[in-house]
């Protein structure tokens, strides 16, 4: 088989290193994927949103599959617009149709798709431009801590957690305002849950569903989760709290819930859906859904996934994922990922990274990285992510702290206490 796989992160990374694995690849593309991408596959210098582009392409190499890594081109119609073209209509892309994908792309769309079938989330409303009075009135009844969600795609950054009911107010007004652009024209308002996070991805072909090894992401730049948010800055798989009781009501009242729900409304999805899931003393409810996998989780997870992906996504493709078969690694596995000084705020790119070829027993997957005149250099916020297994966490995070310790640019930074509050 020849694959395409978009994006250009460390999910993107990992994606290509457990998909080359697999016996029934023949040639793997990235685009536009980064410098560790190149190790495993060709990169092709397409951006992951030029469709056309990305179509001439397949048509040109005969392309079997598509994976899509990042939510963007989903959100964008890249499913449909494959579809829909007589060219490559044929050619089966791993990712929700555009339909689907607003799961993601609009936090409203999806509060009411969960209250549509009784899927257990924070309580909610919506307001606009023209209901702001209505949306402080509100703000009124809740307590605190206030959540407020912009409805569309902001990177990671429309989510204001305020501690008082004076900074709420403003922040809507000013989210209400434009803050976000366009992604903020509605603002979703929602009861604060507490309790801990932890992420659960699944495979589904529209019909039947594979559940994947669960993660914990670390979403802080400082330890003990403090300072602002960033992209992630480590994960571990398993989660302790996540047993066999928890995940089967994970899958009695969220997974299988939406999965049927996706079907009753007639929403094409074949692919991943990431479920941001809080454990609320003993019951998960979901925080938000994504249309893809997560980053830098699938950077531990797809170590713990045995069964060759490729298969699972052939299930996906055709419609019969029940008569494949996935198997975990019984090890556990951890990611820590190596920044730039300064993120998520301004930081500089181009420095040379040096020492890679010094790390042993771990799997080095480049985040925000490029070539330059034959050399590896930083290009982005989070750069390389150092993944181990172990018998415990305990055993994977003391290989990846020691390995990430081998790799040097200027001002690298991690945070040493990954897994610790687990
Ligand atoms: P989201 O982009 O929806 O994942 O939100 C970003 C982060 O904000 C989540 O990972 C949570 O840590 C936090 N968060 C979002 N919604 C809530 C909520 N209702 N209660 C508590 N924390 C939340
Ligand atoms: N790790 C969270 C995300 O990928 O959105």
């Amino acid at each position: 088989m020849k694959i395409l796989l978009l994006g250009s992160g460390g999910r993107e990374h990992a994606l290509a290193w457990k998909i080359a694995q697999s016996p029934k690849v023949e040639k793997l593309y990235i685009a536009p994927g980064n410098a560790g991408t190149a190790l495993t596959g060709e990169n092709v210098s397409i951006k992951a949103d030029d469709f056309e582009a990305l179509k001439d392409f397949c048509v040109e190499k005969g392309v079997d599959m598509v994976v899509v890594g990042p939510e963007d081109p989903l959100v964008k119609g890249i499913y449909d617009d494959f579809k829909n073209d007589p060219r490559t209509k044929d050619i089966p892309v791993i990712g929700p149709s555009k339909k689907g994908a607003v799961l993601e792309g609009s936090k409203d769309f999806a509060k009411g798709f969960m209250e549509r079938h009784n899927i257990p989330t924070a309580k909610y409303r919506t307001f606009d431009g023209t209901s702001l009075e209505e949306g402080l009135k509100f703000l009124e009844t809740l307590k605190a801590p206030y959540v407020l969600k912009a409805d569309g795609l902001c990177a990671g950054k429309g989510v204001l957690i305020l501690p008082t009911l004076e900074e709420a107010k403003k922040e809507l007004k000013e989210m209400l305002g434009g803050m976000f652009g366009n992604a903020s024209a509605q603002v979703v308002i929602e009861e604060f849950l507490s309790g801990i996070e932890c992420s659960v991805f699944v495979l589904t072909d529209g019909k039947n569903y594979k559940i994947l090894p669960e993660a914990k992401d670390y979403k802080r730049i400082g330890e003990h989760d403090t300072g602002l948010n960033t992209g992630g800055m480590g994960s571990v798989t398993p989660v302790p709290f996540a047993t066999e009781e928890w995940m089967k009501k994970v899958e009695d009242r969220i997974i299988r819930p939406t999965v049927e729900g996706l079907a009753e409304e007639e929403i094409d999805y074949k692919g991943f859906i990431f479920f941001g899931l809080i454990n609320v003393e003993g019951n998960p409810m979901v925080i938000e859904y994504n249309c893809r996998m997560g980053d830098p989780e699938t950077e531990s997870v797809m170590l713990r996934i045995k069964s060759d992906l490729v298969d699972l996504l052939e299930g996906v493709a055709e419609g019969n994922l029940d008569e494949r078969e996935i198997v975990f690694d019984e090890r556990a596995a951890v990611c820590v990922m190596l920044v730039s000084g300064g993120y998520p705020e301004k930081y500089v790119k181009g420095y040379p990274i040096s020492g890679v070829e010094n790390v042993e027993g771990s799997i080095v997957f480049h985040s925000g990285t490029a070539l330059k005149d034959g050399e590896t250099v930083t290009n982005g916020g989070r750069v390389i992510a150092v993944s181990s297994y172990g018998k415990d966490k305990e055993e994977a995070l003391r290989k990846s702290f020691t390995e990430a310790g081998k790799i040097n640019f200027t001002d690298k930074y991690f945070r040493r206490d990954i897994g610790q509050d687990l």
